[in-house]
């Protein structure tokens, strides 16, 4: 496995692969879920690149990109074991060269930047859909995963491909869970054992959820409502708990695809979550 850590070594590394090129843009801090993401990948492609880039325009002014996880040798550690070909770690003045206020940034609509995460994290998905963007312009993959966990990113990067014409193949990999039911995710790590105790709470409630759609309840604001409570009575800080069409993200009407997506506080970390019904 090469470690490349310029645009220009990344050319040169292509230079050198053959067949379909598939592509995992991770921000380190490997799991289980990445590792996910790179099996998918590999099974419609012949080399894989694999990238760790913390990428500063997807953070607001308060959130942690300072403190974020970074476990660089380990994540080389567990990529070459996974059978990765080329690791893509550039510093951030080699993705944003004028500073990452210069770029150009890609404008995602409100219909799907706004909404969910949009709401309370401003501009996050621009930050995604640009560096997203900039990573397919360099690497030219046939195929990338991305997981369900972050469901609203994975519309925001179909709609990316869609309204750029992108010759890429987008992958949506489940979401890969402890046998608690909470999902892999790197902010876990915030949580202190009570937390971590708790933290299942979010698996349970979407599951209840989820499970009263099927049993054919479509009181969709009583539905949410029951589910942030059921998140607050386990001592989380509920954002939002609802109901979208798993399509768009847009009012779920009965007899459509459905997601519940959550996001809480619990302690230091904000967890999201969702669920298809
Ligand atoms: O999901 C992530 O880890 C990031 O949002 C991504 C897709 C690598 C873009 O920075």
């Amino acid at each position: 496995m090469r470690v490349v850590r310029t645009r220009a070594e990344l050319a040169a590394a292509l230079a050198d692969a053959r067949g379909r090129t598939g592509l995992v843009p991770t921000m380190g801090n490997l799991h289980r879920g990445h590792l996910a993401l790179v099996e998918a990948v590999r099974k419609q492609a012949d080399f894989i690149v694999a990238s760790i880039f913390v990428n500063p325009l997807q953070f607001g002014p308060s959130e942690d990109y300072k403190t974020y996880p970074r476990t660089f040798d380990e994540d080389c550690a567990a990529f070459a074991d996974a059978g990765v070909d080329v690791v893509f770690a550039p510093a951030v003045q080699d993705i944003y060269p004028d500073g990452a206020e210069a770029i150009e940034q890609v404008t995602v609509p409100p219909h799907l930047a706004d909404i969910l995460e949009g709401a309370s994290r401003s501009g996050h998905f621009n930050g995604v859909a640009t560096v997203v963007k900039l990573l397919f312009d360099v690497v030219h993959p046939n195929v990338a995963a991305f997981g369900e966990k972050d469901f609203q990113q994975l519309l925001v990067i179909r709609w990316l491909v869609n309204a750029y014409s992108l010759p890429v193949a987008i992958l949506g990999v489940p979401t890969v869970r402890e046998p608690s039911g909470l999902a892999l995710s790197s902010r876990n790590q915030y949580l202190t054992a009570d937390e971590r105790a708790r933290a299942p709470a979010i698996y349970s409630a979407l599951t209840a959820v989820a499970e009263a759609i099927r049993a054919g309840d479509i009181d969709w604001a009583a539905l949410s409502a029951k589910g942030a409570d059921a998140l607050a009575s386990a001592g989380l800080q509920p954002e939002y708990l609802e109901l979208r069409n798993a399509n768009d993200l847009s009012a779920p009407r009965a007899g459509e695809p459905l997601v519940v997506l959550t996001a809480a506080r619990l302690g230091k970390a904000r967890l999201i979550d969702n669920l298809r019904v």
